[in-house]
């Protein structure tokens, strides 16, 4: 700077210059200085400071008039944190807090102590709160959090960070809502701090090769700014952590990653500050505090162990969100003085993204910070799940080891705008967990319980087959029981558990088909017809009759039921029992209410499905299709891939039937017949295994990849009665698509549904499904990965309010500026007119909260 300043010629120039150049450097003492900070404590009716350096004010301005219920009170056990925590604001009704904001991205932290406080029990705090228009806590109960949060450093306090970007100078309200008549919301601290404009929002000029990347692809994933973030994990490498005083202005906190290692012996480097840290635009000087970028994460240099390892970090994080990864790289170490010494591979979530991390190669030189940033989509599973980062040294790599700084994880609000996750589990015992120790004694016996409990299992299992193996034979040799014994599980056969698969007599198949009347018939298949039927009286099931020509023999069949009965997943049709007896082979079904996914996609009296439907049943036969291609023992291959043999359950969940089936069908009785018998649906089949006769799980991917257009396009997959170029869908798709109009011949029925990058994308993974070179195909697991993004761009473009793909109007678009109020919590998208001011909490009906709890209405 001050060079370019002193070659500019003469005089006054000169002196203006200099005195610009020389005030911009003396501005630039603080790294950042954020343009509005509020640290208030909320309930304290004096001002105070903190040893890391907040300076707390009174809460009492910031209060929206129109909350007189709420109380002051103070905690009944002192906390032992510095902190607001002496007092709190609480109330049984809502409360507002509101700010007056320039535009930008913002910090909004919120702090809370559980505990007991004066009049108000500690158990009894659950709420929701609301910022704007996002959701940050809904049904939150703080003892609940608090006691499931064993670190013993800061016990009992919880703590929230989120990132919102405002679009106008407005207000914005902070709105705490309890949960129940019976439960209180309250609140210790809120702060609020302005952040700069890109710092974790994606700038919309940046080269798109620097936006955060879709893991797994090489698709850029925007942060916009109309999300919000919520901060899960911001972590330096090593054992140190680094306090909101030492941060560069915007007071955030950075906690150490060790306590988030899976693998042992990694080890940490603090480097000195030798080398000076050159920043660039994209890392200018406010990311991060220097320390960040010197202290590095290692796998240990010379260890060998290294090359079998993957170095492992689990996060805990809510299923059913997409996150967002910053990691922080810089090189200081002397010895590594050009590309090539250290490369390595980074996967998160176990998909691969990228394996050529090279940091003297991004950077050039030492000393240089640099993020790369990553997006994965959790999706929806159990409540808590871990995200995995791993790294591994590429075998080219010179040096046998990986390197990391600091890493960041920031949940996205989803299209509703909510980033409320659920409360965790109350914990089964009151065991109390004081320090390192003892947590590590629970990690030890969490991991060894399921592999015992798998152990028993499995010899049950075991003894269970061999018990019903020689139950069905001496049956064989007895004379067939009375329809009296067979409404209950036969004989001995009713030891069995309820999930494992049930045997059923003839006679119990004979009573629930009506004697497998015609009228009963659901469906005709090529391996016999399949009847609905009801067991147990009144159970309604699908009773899979082979045709009676099979030459199996029992020990075969018994084998294939084993197998096909260990297949337990959501996105399959279940196996409830079988039956082979009088040269009758039958397999029982679970019965799914809804028929079939063709059933509702066309030549149908049913009310077709939407978009968003579709995709999701998609995504769950994709699911059951990689279940069977890699849950089990040995790969399972489908062969019959189509619309109609994925079901639908009554909550439309998709579930695909018909597997297994070509082993123990009466054409294939063994594993050779499989490979050379083409078998399969006209329409669906891949044309690779049609020619070479090689099957491959890849088939399967094909077939699929006929589904997905057959559920674009709403027809089927070969049409004898139009036009030529238009008789094979895949043909006519593909031919469509390249001329880049696959918009022509999407279903009508989906007009205006779909978002236009979504169809883009829904296309691409279809197509990829379709190429010729089966090994070019995706795998199932990708294709799930995919879907599940092009979902996720759907529900995004649709919280636009660009798409209206529900007209009964389960989700309005709205857009961002009409949910900031101007004024108070009337215009903030929530019906709180109901709140008069001098209503007491008591008398707050119940039903003004649920339509609190649920704003879009019902
Ligand atoms: C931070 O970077 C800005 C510009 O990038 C520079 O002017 C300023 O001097 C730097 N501040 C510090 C404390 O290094
Ligand atoms: C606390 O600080 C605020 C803002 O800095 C100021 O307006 C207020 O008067 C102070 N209150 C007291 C009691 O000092
Ligand atoms: C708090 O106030 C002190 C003294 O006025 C000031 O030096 C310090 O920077 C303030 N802290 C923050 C975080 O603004
Ligand atoms: C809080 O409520 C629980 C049960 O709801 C009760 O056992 C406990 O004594 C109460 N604590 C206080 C401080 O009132
Ligand atoms: C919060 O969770 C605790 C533990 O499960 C429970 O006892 C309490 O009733 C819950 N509070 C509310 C208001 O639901
Ligand atoms: C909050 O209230 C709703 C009903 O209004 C209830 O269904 C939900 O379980 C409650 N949440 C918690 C955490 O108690
Ligand atoms: C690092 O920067 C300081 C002041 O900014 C300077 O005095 C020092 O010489 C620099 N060191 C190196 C190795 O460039
Ligand atoms: C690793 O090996 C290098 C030589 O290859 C040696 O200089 C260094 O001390 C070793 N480091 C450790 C931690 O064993
Ligand atoms: C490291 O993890 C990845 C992703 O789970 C896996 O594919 C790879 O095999 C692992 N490498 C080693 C050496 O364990
Ligand atoms: C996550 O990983 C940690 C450490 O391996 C483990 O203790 C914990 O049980 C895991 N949690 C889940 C939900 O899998």
């Amino acid at each position: 700077m001050e060079t370019t300043c002193r070659q500019s010629a003469s005089g006054t120039i000169l002196l203006l210059l200099q005195l610009w150049c020389f005030s911009f450097i003396s501005i630039a003492e603080d790294i950042y200085d954020p343009t509005e900070l509020f640290s208030i404590s909320c309930g304290s009716s004096t001002n105070f400071s903190t040893l890391d350096t907040r300076n707390w004010t009174a809460d009492i301005h910031f209060l929206s008039p129109t909350t007189h219920l709420s109380v002051a009170a103070p905690s009944l056990t002192p906390s032992t944190q510095q902190g607001p925590y002496t007092y709190a604001r609480l109330s049984h009704s809502p409360f507002t807090y509101s700010f007056p904001l320039t535009p930008g991205p913002k910090f909004i932290r919120l702090f809370f102590y559980s505990t007991s406080y004066q009049n108000f029990n500690r158990s009894q705090a659950c709420f929701s709160v609301k910022a704007g228009p996002y959701t940050l806590l809904q049904g939150f109960n703080a003892s609940l959090n608090a006691d499931a949060d064993d670190d013993p450093s800061h016990s009992d306090i919880l703590f929230r960070e989120y990132c919102i970007n405002l679009q106008d100078a407005e207000n914005l309200n902070i709105i705490f809502i309890p949960n129940t008549t019976d439960s209180y919301a309250f609140i210790n601290g809120i702060e609020i701090v302005s952040m700069p404009p890109s710092l974790y929002y994606t700038d919309p000029d940046e080269d798109y090769t620097e936006q955060p990347q879709y893991v797994g692809t090489t698709t850029p994933y925007v942060i916009e700014n109309k999300f919000a973030l919520e901060t899960m994990y911001r972590l330096k490498a090593g054992d140190h952590t680094i306090s909101s005083s030492g941060d560069t202005g915007m007071l955030r906190t950075w906690d150490a990653d060790s306590k988030y290692l899976v693998t042992q012996s990694e080890e940490s480097i603090e480097y000195k500050a030798t080398t000076n840290l050159s920043f660039t635009k994209k890392t200018p000087n406010y990311t991060a505090p220097d320390q960040v970028f010197r202290s590095v994460r290692n796998m240990g240099m010379n260890d060998s162990n290294n090359i079998k390892n993957n170095i492992t970090w689990h996060f805990t994080v809510d299923s059913g969100f997409t996150y967002f990864l910053r990691l922080y790289f810089c090189e200081l170490n002397p010895r590594f003085n050009e590309a090539g010494f250290l490369i390595f591979s980074i996967f998160i979530q176990d998909q691969l993204a990228t394996d050529w991390a090279d940091v003297f190669l991004w950077t050039k030189n030492w000393g240089v910070p640099v993020v790369r940033e990553y997006v994965v989509i959790i999706s929806e599973n159990q409540k808590k799940v871990n995200l995995s980062l791993k790294m591994h040294p590429n075998p080219k790599s010179r040096v046998s080891d990986t390197q990391i700084n600091a890493i960041e994880i920031f949940k996205i609000s989803n299209y509703k705008g909510s980033l409320a996750g659920p409360n965790p589990d109350p914990p089964t015992q009151p065991a109390v967990v004081t320090h390192q120790d003892s947590n590590k004694k629970i990690g030890v016996s969490k991991k060894t319980l399921p592999a015992v409990m798998g152990a028993v299992f499995g010899v049950l299992l075991l003894t269970l087959f061999i018990v019903a193996f020689f139950l069905v034979k001496r049956k064989k040799n007895i004379a067939v029981e009375s329809k009296k014994h067979g409404t209950t599980r036969e004989g001995g056969s009713s030891s069995l558990p309820s999930n494992l698969c049930r045997h059923f007599s003839i006679s119990e198949i004979i009573a629930a088909t009506n004697n497998f009347d015609e009228l009963n018939v659901l469906g005709v298949g090529g391996f016999g017809n399949v009847y609905k039927g009801y067991i147990d009286d009144s159970t309604p099931v699908a009773i899979k009759r082979l045709k009676p020509d099979s030459q199996q023999g029992l020990k075969e069949f018994m084998n294939e039921i084993e197998m096909l009965s260990q297949l337990r997943h959501l996105h399959l049709v279940s196996l409830i029992g079988y039956c082979y007896e009088s040269n009758e082979m039958i397999l029982v079904y679970n019965f799914m209410d809804r028929g079939t996914l063709r059933g509702h996609l066309y030549d149908t009296d049913n009310p077709l499905l939407s978009w968003k439907q579709r995709l999701q049943i998609c995504i769950g036969a994709a699911r059951g299709l990689h279940y069977l291609h890699t849950g089990a023992k040995q790969m399972i291959i489908h062969r019959d891939v189509k619309s109609t043999n994925i079901l639908l359950d009554e909550k439309w969940v998709a579930k695909v039937s018909d597997f297994g089936l070509s082993r123990i069908g009466p054409t294939g009785s063994s594993m050779t017949h499989v490979s050379t018998q083409v078998k399969g649906s006209i329409g669906y089949l891949d044309p690779e295994y049609y020619k070479r006769q090689r099957l491959t799980e890849k088939s399967d991917v094909y077939s699929y990849g006929v589904v997905l257009l057959e559920v674009l396009c709403g027809r089927q997959p070969l049409l004898r009665t139009v036009e030529k170029p238009q008789v094979s869908l895949v043909d006519w798709a593909k031919h469509r698509y390249e001329k880049g109009c696959l918009g022509e011949i999407v279903d009508p029925a989906l007009k205006g549904q779909i978002a236009p990058q979504c169809l883009r994308k829904f296309g691409e993974v279809a197509l990829s499904c379709l190429v010729e070179d089966g090994t070019q195909r995706p795998s199932m697991n990708d294709v799930v990965g995919m879907l599940e993004f092009v979902l996720q761009l759907q529900l995004q473009d649709s919280a636009d309010g660009n798409v209206v793909w529900e007209s009964s109007g389960d989700y309005e678009g709205r857009t961002t500026k009409d949910m900031f109020s101007s004024s108070h919590s009337n215009s903030s998208g929530l019906n709180t007119k109901s709140y008069g001011n001098e209503e007491s909490d008591q008398l707050i009906p119940q039903n003004v909260f649920s339509e609190l709890e649920d704003p879009k209405g019902r």
